[in-house]
């Protein structure tokens, strides 16, 4: 009975959990923060502009605006944007609320388009047909670390004079026809939550090559006011005006410690990351059952996660039974994501079901698989094994 499913009684195929993401944390990393907490400062120090200056030469661009969360920088990239009351923005259907939610807290109006089925990114088509004269900026998310198709998506912003804000929570380090992310989009916002690609803990960063965002998102992490305290120290000014409704976004010293660490290790990360994705689109391709998402030839990808399709015609099994097989097997396979829009909060305002139907058959059909950096081969065996014995199980 060795196939026998752990969830039918069987033994897992392995014997500890496997995550889906997990950060991964050396001396060095704990090293940089001891250093950090001995020294003088806990909160904005000289670190904050160090980490920037890292983040910002990653990711091609002229500034980094480092904030408190990969949420606070889609706050800051919208308020900097301009987005006020009524203002349409365009985002994709497939994505966590903290995209949409950051429209909602400057009083915009959240438009889902809907994604392309193989890649599972926004479309440029649907964007174009939810383009009404109270759009005002676009939205699109790079999708489990992959670049979205920013030139089509810069074009159409061009033509109807739209600020495009690329929420990249998951595609730091990722590049898009030889660009980095980060260089392309009029403001690009990164998460470091430990999930991500590298972490701070909690963290983000907004980046721009236009001077006057810069300063707005700089102005908006710090309760909007106009000069920090280390311009004051040099001008002795006792109080900086306050020209902007702000907030506390700041992010610490203590935080760009660990961040500055891990930036050294990110080309090692990203490496680590692309072999394991090579080792599930290799081993995974073929089964039946299963469809994996396209990758573009033109991207490198992030794979910040790995995920896939079930071929539910194929199985006598839904995705919540499958998930819940996997995970008897200790293979802590996820979902990303229900359409945001389906959340009650949306339902509330007015959104329903059906509105962007790829990506709600899309989520039906979803799983993502345990993917980072620490993982070892055996590790990655145990997943492609957990895969094929739940998959031979439910298979019609
Ligand atoms: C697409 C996307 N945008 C934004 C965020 C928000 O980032 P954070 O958790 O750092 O606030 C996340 C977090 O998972 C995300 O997946």
């Amino acid at each position: 009975m060795a196939d026998r499913l752990a969830v039918e009684g069987g033994s897992p195929i392995r014997r500890t959990p496997l995550p889906y993401a997990r950060h991964t944390i050396d001396d060095d990393d704990v090293a940089a923060v001891v250093s950090a907490l001995r020294g003088d400062w806990l909160t904005t120090g000289p670190r904050v502009e160090v980490f920037e200056r890292g983040v910002a030469s990653a990711a091609g661009a002229r500034h980094a605006v480092g904030v408190s969360s990969g949420t606070a920088a889609l706050h800051a990239a919208v308020f900097a944007a301009g987005i006020g009351e009524g203002d349409e923005v365009i985002t994709s259907a497939l994505t966590f609320v903290a995209s949409s939610n950051a429209i909602l807290y400057r009083g915009g109006v959240p438009v889902f388009a809907d994604i392309c089925p193989d890649t599972l990114q926004i479309d440029p088509a649907a964007i174009e047909g939810k383009l009404t004269s109270r759009t005002r900026a676009l939205l699109p998310v790079d999708f489990a670390g992959q670049p979205c198709d920013l030139d089509a998506i810069v074009e159409i912003a061009r033509a109807k004079e739209l600020v495009v804000i690329e929420d990249a929570a998951h595609a730091f380090g990722a590049e898009y026809r030889g660009r980095p992310i980060g260089s392309i989009a009029d403001l690009t916002t990164f998460s470091f939550h430990p999930a991500k690609v590298i972490t701070t803990a909690e963290g983000g960063v907004v980046t721009t090559g236009v001077d006057d965002l810069a300063a707005r998102l700089r102005r908006f992490r710090n309760h909007g006011f106009e000069s920090d305290f280390r311009q004051r120290a040099v001008t002795g000014d006792v109080y900086s005006p306050m020209v902007d409704l702000g907030l506390n976004y700041r992010l610490t010293d203590v935080q760009c410690a660990l961040g500055l660490s891990q930036l050294t290790k990110l080309a090692d990360f990203l490496r680590r990351r692309g072999e394991i994705a090579e080792r599930y689109l290799k081993e995974l391709t073929d089964l039946p059952g299963v469809t994996l998402p396209a990758v573009a030839s033109d991207v490198r990808h992030a794979w910040h996660i790995f995920p896939v399709l079930l071929d539910l015609d194929h199985l006598v099994a839904d995705r919540h039974t499958v998930l819940r097989a996997l995970r008897a097997e200790n293979i802590g396979a996820s979902v990303h994501y229900v359409p945001a829009y389906w959340h009650p909060y949306y339902e509330a305002l007015g959104y329903r079901r059906g509105l962007c139907p790829r990506a709600e058959a899309t989520f039906e059909r979803l799983l993502t698989l345990p993917l980072f950096p620490a993982m070892s081969d055996a590790d990655v065996d145990d997943v492609v094994g957990g895969v094929r014995k739940v998959l031979g199980r439910y298979r019609r």
